[in-house]
């Protein structure tokens, strides 16, 4: 049993200890030696019993009193040194955000990344979002909602890569997956998926069983769909033609639409810009020759239908972008296959830095 000792003292000492406390360890050491099982108010406690009852009665008030201002002071004192010890911490870990980053240890952004964060960009800003799809189709998103009907030779045309045949299983039937031979797929499940109004672009990855000099396997595009009541062939021109003079950055970029055939589009155009050819080397701009780089057309309402959209109420134009070709116009890459042979040192030298990326969406010569 500890003896009685003179409270103001103690209550002194006890709140120096707290104060003195210079973190949380010595802090919760300090509690303990006051208020702990064995700590000092807690045997001045014990001490009440042998009391008589007018004295214990007074004391155990004095006794909580102290209590009270021991444990407040705590209180306050574990809220102080939280706040240093965040203040320390914060200091501690600082990182300054204006230091230079070290792209070299990053590595480079591919050029087709690059290229169709570019297209994608340019397109948001004129109110599309981005649509995604699968890489791997079937035949209904890929051909025949597109309008391709059974054995027709548009589907030839396209060179497809088949997935081993997958037998019927689970009540669904036999079934030959594709890889996408193209983005327009994408249309099919954002119509299925969305109600008009509907303006979305949808930039991805297709696959062709092509090789040469001017064809990869796989290879990219960026589809473009606008539906809604009113859109017209008017809307898809300037459309086409905001996107290609902001892209290559020539104000005065001329864009030729000449008539072609998609089987999903009504009527279809191929689109020519500006270029020349002079001295084997092609260059962009209004130089009196002729490169193709883009299909687009009027959606067919048989489309329309196959999507479940109202073809009597509904209009509006698609469009289907190839991004290598743009890239090594704007970037000066010679070879196409170059692209996907993993070459690090020619990834280092067409590459970009990261955060180094031009934005293409403030304006002509940025
Ligand atoms: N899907 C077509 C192709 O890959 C391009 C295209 C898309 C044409 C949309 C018209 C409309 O060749």
């Amino acid at each position: 049993m500890a003896e009685p000792v003179d409270l103001d003292r103690l209550k002194d000492d006890l709140l120096a200890q707290v104060s003195a406390a210079a973190d949380s360890p010595a802090l919760e050491a300090a509690r303990v030696a006051a208020l702990g099982k064995k700590g000092a108010l807690t045997q001045q406690m014990k001490s009440l019993g042998g009391l008589d009852p007018e004295a214990r009665r007074l004391r155990g008030q004095a006794l909580n009193a102290v209590k009270d201002a021991v444990a407040e002071a705590i209180e306050a004192r574990k809220a102080a040194l939280a706040e240093s010890e965040l203040a320390d911490r914060l200091e501690r870990e600082r990182v300054d955000v204006t230091l230079p980053v070290r792209p070299e240890r990053v590595g480079r952004i591919h050029p087709i990344s690059q290229t169709m964060a570019e297209m994608v960009a340019i397109f948001c800003e004129m109110g599309f979002t981005v649509a995604e799809g699968p890489d791997i189709e079937d035949d209904f998103h890929n051909f025949a909602a597109l309008n391709f009907p059974d054995g027709h030779p548009a589907r030839d045309m396209h060179d497809t890569f088949y997935l081993p045949d997958r037998p019927a299983a689970d009540g669904k039937p036999a079934e030959r997956l594709l890889l996408r031979t193209h983005t327009s797929p994408v249309q099919v499940r954002t119509m299925l998926a969305e109600k008009p109004p509907i303006r979305i672009i949808a930039p991805g990855r297709t696959y062709r069983s092509d090789y040469d000099m001017t064809h990869t396997p796989m290879f990219h595009q960026v589809e473009g769909l606008v539906i809604d009541e009113s859109t017209h062939m008017g809307h898809l021109k300037g459309c086409l033609e905001e996107f290609c003079r902001s892209f290559f950055g020539v104000e005065d970029l001329p864009l030729r639409f000449r008539p072609s055939y998609f089987p999903f589009t009504e009527p279809s155009a191929e689109v020519d810009i500006g270029c020349s050819r002079a001295d084997g080397q092609i260059k962009i701009g209004n130089y009196g020759d002729w490169l193709e780089i883009l299909g687009c057309g009027m959606v067919h309402p048989n489309v329309l239908e196959a999507c479940g959209v109202d073809s009597s109420r509904y209009q509006g134009f698609a469009f289907g972008l190839g991004v290598e070709r743009p890239a090594m116009l704007k970037y000066g890459i010679p070879d196409l296959r170059t692209f996907f042979e993993s070459d690090v040192r020619w990834l280092k030298h067409y590459g970009f830095l990261p955060l180094d990326i031009p934005a293409p969406a403030t304006g002509f010569g940025s």
